[in-house]
């Protein structure tokens, strides 16, 4: 079961996607790097068929996919101010919830439950748009999070969130499996696909080890990181920081 996107090719004045291709398989983390510019996001709004491309296909387990998919795949944007069109966060959230026919009860108790695991519940009545950057980031999630997509695309879900939202967002997003485009290495270990974007085609990291060893990763690493690979090596480097992002990614109880 998957969300491929072939031999996609799009251009706005130049081209950014030229011959991309990339699946996305039910449950499983991956993660999409490049460089700023390089047609990231792009290529999200590309697999959630919201591109004329020039040339390409979109499947969905298989099949070609048609406009009754669009439910299946849930797209959170980079910016959260280009999903919002509500004023309460809990229309927001409820949005996509009432359209796809849920009782009254049943948004109401889906809401405030995702609500409650982003700790977001202290927000469901006030204007999306007045909220910090950080809190918005986390009402757009919500909403996507809410109607369980099959699969979810996010644009840079960590950037600007504090530390706790951080480990929050990046625990949801882990658990259930997604395609990320992040600058964040913390995601790196977590993933079990790595994805960079390079000159307007996707090309898989197999090897992490050693793409950490010759620093061909289009991301920054941390000076920790680079600390950890000197004096240990790749491996038992990414070991250590597999076992940081799991005790970063795990949910308090009451969370
Ligand atoms: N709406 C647009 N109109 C024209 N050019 C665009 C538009 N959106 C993005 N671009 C250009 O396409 C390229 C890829 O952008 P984007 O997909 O946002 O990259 P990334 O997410 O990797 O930073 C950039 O050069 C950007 O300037
Ligand atoms: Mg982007």
């Amino acid at each position: 079961m998957a969300l491929c996107l072939e031999d996609a090719w799009f251009k706005y004045d130049e081209y950014v996607l030229k011959g991309a291709s990339i699946c996305l398989s039910e449950g499983e983390l991956a993660i999409l790097l490049g460089p700023m510019g390089s047609g990231k996001s792009t290529l999200l709004y590309a697999l959630a068929n919201l591109l004329p491309l020039e040339k390409g296909r979109i499947t969905l387990d298989g099949e070609p996919f048609r406009e009754e998919d669009r439910k299946k795949v849930g797209i959170v944007f980079q910016d959260p101010e280009d999903q919002f069109f509500n004023v309460t966060v809990f229309d927001e959230i409820a949005y996509s919830l009432r359209a796809l026919g849920f009782s009254d009860h049943e948004v109401e108790s889906k809401v405030k439950a995702v609500a409650s695991k982003l700790g977001i519940e202290n927000l469901l009545y006030k204007n999306p748009f007045k909220l910090s950057y950080g809190q918005k980031k986390l009402v757009a999630l919500a909403s996507v999070l809410v109607y369980e997509p099959k699969y979810l695309l996010v644009d840079e879900p960590t950037s600007n969130l504090d530390k706790v939202s951080y480990g929050k967002v990046m625990s949801l997003i882990a658990e259930r499996g997604a395609l990320v485009t992040t600058h964040e290495v913390d995601w790196l270990p977590l993933a079990s696909k790595v994805y960079v974007l390079e000159d307007g085609k996707v090309r898989e990291v197999k090897d992490v080890v050693k793409a950490l060893k010759d620093r061909s990763l289009p991301v920054p690493l941390p000076t920790s990181w680079e600390v950890l690979i000197e004096t240990l090596g790749p491996e038992r480097a990414l070991d250590i920081m597999r076992e940081k992002a799991r005790k970063l990614t795990v949910l308090k109880p009451q969370q």
